[in-house]
């Protein structure tokens, strides 16, 4: 197998852009070459220990053209959505330096990485919010190696276009391949049925016939926010993949006989995606950026906020569709193409039928065998809402964050959650500044738990987790990733005391 790999993803014009633009690589003057100096990065790989990988982001206003439709007024990291490929290698230290160039304060969270706490990006809890002009320095040491990504933690914002990918690459890489892309999927409003088209939610686009399809369906929610501010869920109809949706895409290009990998981050604010690439199948080797065992797929479903790594083996050339199983889906631009060299013209190639069904997580596993030690705490967390007390009303045990029971844990401890979703929504949960082993996936124990960060609970299913309190900090944010369902009350804290 050839060790060659192209990091490169395709950009807004079908070029090459290739990944870490923007980044200065230097040395953190008093680590590494003088270890005695005092300065101690924790964790450090030793050969990158000390090394410093600088990169600016500059939060502002842009015109952003996906090809769905007319221009929109995004809100972006440095006038592109999405923001730039963040690189660095598993050990270095990472300085992200954020200017808010925006009308409202903001902050940027790393979605993944256990972070020190006052890094982590959660406005009020972990830090004040950057205020409008004002610059605010991340700093912290890149690991584990994964694919990670960071997006605004203030509002609504996420949902303009404030995220991009977080990529750590591992001092030595396990997995061969030959080339790989980066795709981070999104969810567009479609204007002017849509409530608030040209407010928050701000994302809009012009969706021609579409308009209007679906309008009337909240009823007395339509356009409005309730008593505490709290916006419904839109209808999403519209979807891109890195900023473009399908049919303003470039092909993705592969050459038969490669092994490709994709790195693929769900950034939507309330769509779940089941992806497939026709004619191949899919090998997922990680989910949230953390190694599996590979399990071979037809279908690889991505909740907000969760990632996973596949590989597939390019040997069937021809123009082939990446894209959702949902037709719904597929019609609003989630469906991008894979390109074969050689393979000229517009015909789309066609395969047998495959299962329309994703892997489940209790299909998958972890690397590493159950730890069989009893939790020091046992919480247990039941997701409710968007029923009888109204489209914004989403809860935790039937209450609403702030009101929510805060999840008190003491450092070194072994914490375990017990999510049942009553609700009718699937909710991605999840948990800031830890990774948790799912050692109960949908009511079976699993022999080598996944390690994730972000758990898609479906209707009725109920996932046992646990984590250990390894990352002190006063309060760290879990909640769901659904934006709406998370400004709706369904979030709570972990509290160190
Ligand atoms: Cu991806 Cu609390 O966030
Ligand atoms: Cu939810």
């Amino acid at each position: 197998m050839v060790s060659r790999r192209d990091f490169v993803k395709f950009g807004t014009s079908g070029a090459l852009v290739f990944a870490g633009g923007g980044t200065v690589l230097g040395r953190l003057p008093g680590v590494g070459a003088d270890r005695a100096a005092g300065t101690r990065v924790v964790g450090g790989d030793a050969a990158v220990a000390g090394r410093v990988r600088e990169v600016r982001l500059t939060a502002r206003a842009a015109d952003w053209d996906s090809g769905a439709g007319r221009v929109v007024s995004a809100w972006t990291y440095d006038g592109r959505v999405p923001g730039q490929d963040i690189r660095a290698k598993e050990g270095e230290l990472l300085r992200v330096v954020l200017k808010n160039e925006l009308p409202e304060p903001t902050t940027i969270h790393w979605h993944g990485l256990p972070v020190p706490h006052a890094m982590d990006g959660v406005p009020e809890l972990t830090q004040p919010p950057v205020a409008p002009g004002e610059t605010f320095t991340y700093e912290f040491v890149a690991r584990p190696a994964g694919t990670y990504w960071y997006h605004s933690h203030f509002g609504y914002q996420l949902d303009r276009g404030l995220f991009g990918p977080l990529i750590i690459e591992p001092a030595r890489e396990e997995l061969e391949y030959d080339r790989e892309y980066v795709l981070v999927l999104d969810d567009w409003l479609l204007a002017p049925e849509d409530p608030e088209p040209d407010a928050s939610a701000g994302m809009c686009m012009m969706g021609g016939s579409m308009g209007g399809m679906m309008g009337g369906r909240r009823g007395g929610m339509m356009g409005g926010r309730d008593e505490s501010g709290v916006r419904p869920q839109p209808i999403y109809r519209a979807f891109t993949a890195n900023g473009l949706a399908g049919a303003a895409h470039a092909p993705l290009a592969v050459r038969r006989g490669e092994r490709v990998r994709l790195r693929l981050i769900n950034a939507s604010a309330a769509t779940v995606v089941p992806l497939r690439l026709r004619g191949h199948r899919l090998t997922i080797t990680h989910t949230d950026g953390q190694p599996v065992r590979p399990l071979e797929t037809d279908v690889v479903r991505i909740g907000m906020g969760e990632r996973y790594d596949v590989v597939f083996t390019a040997d069937s050339p021809g123009l082939w569709p990446l894209e959702s199983v949902e037709s719904e889906q597929r019609k609003g631009g989630l469906r991008f193409l894979l390109r074969y060299d050689g393979v000229r013209g517009d015909r789309i190639s066609e395969a047998a039928a495959s299962s329309t069904s994703s892997a489940r997580y209790r299909d998958l596993a972890g690397r590493e065998p159950l730890q069989r030690t009893e939790p020091d705490r046992l919480y247990e967390l039941r997701l409710s809402g968007g029923m009888m007390r109204g489209p914004t009303v989403w809860t935790i045990n039937g209450r609403r964050y702030p009101d929510t029971e805060p999840l008190a844990v003491r450092e070194g401890e072994r914490v375990r959650l017990r999510i049942f979703n009553m609700s009718m929504m699937p909710h991605p949960i999840h948990l800031h500044g830890h990774f948790y082993d799912v050692v109960e996936p949908d009511g079976r124990r699993a022999a080598a738990p996944l390690r994730k960060d972000t758990l898609v609970v479906d209707h009725m299913q109920t996932h046992v987790i646990d984590f250990t309190a390894d990352n002190p900090g006063a309060r760290w944010f879990l909640h769901c990733h659904n934006l709406y369902h998370q400004h709706g009350g369904m979030a709570t804290e972990v509290q160190y005391s």
